[in-house]
């Protein structure tokens, strides 16, 4: 029979009928949804590498081919033709602006990138050197009070409001965290600047001198943020769903992805990247590091190499690859670093180990020198991924509300604990394991 998948337990012989759903493109689904009603067991997917935890119209990727979709648009196309603003007006509003409609919506933005001064008492309260990370996450929560009351979450207009808000208020957050560490005057957004252009004037500024950006720092920044602005159900994005299937506050929701984005092994990849090269520190030790990501012994992993989904060339990766050789000219960018970098991405290309587990550069593994050679400080880096990621975040939780029916996330487990007091054989299926993961 067509459209169905079978499940046979062989200890019973047993068989279970369950529904295959086809999306618009990308593998077909099983629905499990009623897999443990029907056979009394659970399915166990460490990691989910073989689960989609909901259904989406935002982002399409195709690992084995490296390609990238937003709503329907290729992400080379979008670098090329468009910018962050167009994205983000894609993601959450579902169609590319107008001109004139983009137009509106960079000064809607505008007047929603101020934050309410009493928040500015925040940041007195975080020790000198607090990861700028911990925060943002702390600021965003704090978002939360302020938007809490009289607001009518199921009205879509105050939902995109919300949406809105929070990508307009996310440079300014990151902006004043830096001023504030330093120990600079506080920028406040300047109106007459547009999005990407104004985040690096709250950074640069100072009462009394000129502030010199270039329209090609522009670019490169705008470019590295729209390369992030979604990216499907990774882990942080499957963090701000998780939060609101329990129907929390939006802001609570990407207050926790900000912190699931942090680990190295997602956003702060960048910044590791970057550290990284540094502590290589010249070509003539790229081989031994590379023995080293090798050798099963040691946990040294290639930062900047792998990802869950691609198992080819990550297309963000390509672009910002082109990009940073486009700059190399023109902007301060290391040019030991990139030596090294491009050593590294050779061997890794050609060697067997790399070869065999498709570990191609990804994303963060060209971000981080392009942001240092903008003088963003190191340890930051993850707070641009941030600002990034914001709209797509926004746009899976407006897409989860749109499509109602919400329902609370909330897996099971394989116990494999002691059973003192049980009887013993009482597990329902008899399962025999070996109490190892
Ligand atoms: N260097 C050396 N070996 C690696 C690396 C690496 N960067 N990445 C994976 N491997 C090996 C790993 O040891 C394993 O080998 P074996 O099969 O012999 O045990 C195999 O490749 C599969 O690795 P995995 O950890 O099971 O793969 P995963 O899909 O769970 O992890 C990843 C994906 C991105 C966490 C991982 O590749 C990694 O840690 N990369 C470095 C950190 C990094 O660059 N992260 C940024 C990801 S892209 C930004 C984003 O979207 O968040």
């Amino acid at each position: 029979m067509s459209n169905t998948a079978t499940f046979t337990d062989n200890r019973n012989g047993k068989t279970y009928e369950f529904p295959i759903i086809d999306g618009e493109l990308g593998p077909s689904v099983v629905d499990i949804s009623n897999f443990y009603t029907q056979t009394g067991m659970f399915t166990l997917d460490k990691g989910y590498t073989s689960t989609a935890m909901c259904k989406s119209a935002i982002t399409y990727i195709n690992g084995e081919k490296g390609e990238l979709r937003h709503r329907g648009y290729d992400i080379a196309w979008l670098a090329e033709n468009k910018v962050f603003l167009d994205v983000v007006h894609l993601l959450l509003h579902k169609k590319l602006p107008s001109q004139s409609e983009l137009d509106a919506f960079r000064k809607k933005l505008k007047t929603k990138s101020f934050i309410n001064e009493r928040m500015l008492g925040l940041f007195n309260a975080f020790p000198d050197k607090a990861h700028p990370m911990a925060v943002l996450q702390a600021c965003v929560a704090t978002l939360s009070a302020y938007y809490s009351r009289d607001m009518n979450y199921d009205d879509p207009h105050e939902y995109m409001e919300l949406a809105e808000r929070l990508v307009a208020k996310m440079p300014t957050l990151a902006a004043f965290y830096y001023r504030h560490a330093m120990g600079y005057p506080l920028i406040y957004p300047d109106l007459d600047r547009g999005f990407t252009e104004n985040f690096l004037y709250m950074m640069r500024s100072f009462p009394h001198s000129h502030v010199d950006i270039r329209s090609i720092e522009v670019k490169a920044l705008d470019t590295v943020l729209m390369l992030h602005a979604d990216h499907e159900q990774n882990a942080s994005t499957t963090t701000v769903r998780t939060v609101a299937s329990t129907h929390s506050h939006p802001y609570s929701c990407i207050s926790a992805g900000i912190g699931a984005l942090w680990g190295h092994a997602h956003g702060g990849a960048n910044e590791s990247v970057v550290r990284q090269l540094e502590a290589i520190g010249s070509v003539e030790n790229v081989d031994k590091y590379i023995k080293k990501a090798k050798d099963k012994d040691d946990p040294f992993r290639l930062m900047g190499f792998g990802h869950r989904v691609y198992k080819n060339y990550d297309p963000r990766a390509k672009v910002l690859k082109g990009l940073r050789d486009k700059l190399v000219d023109e902007l301060d960018i290391d040019s030991n670093l990139i030596k090294i970098a491009n050593r590294i991405e050779k061997i890794a290309l050609e060697d067997e180990y790399f070869v065999s587990r498709n570990l191609y550069p990804n994303v963060d593994f060209n971000s981080g020198l392009i942001l240092k050679a903008l003088n963003i400080p190191t340890d930051m880096f993850a707070v641009m991924f941030v600002i990034g990621r914001a709209p797509g975040w926004m746009a899976q939780w407006m897409e989860l509300k749109e499509q109602g029916n919400m329902k609370i996330v909330r897996p099971r487990q394989l116990y494999i604990g002691p059973k003192i007091g049980c009887e013993e054989n009482t597990s329902k299926n008899d399962i025999e394991y070996s109490g190892k993961q």
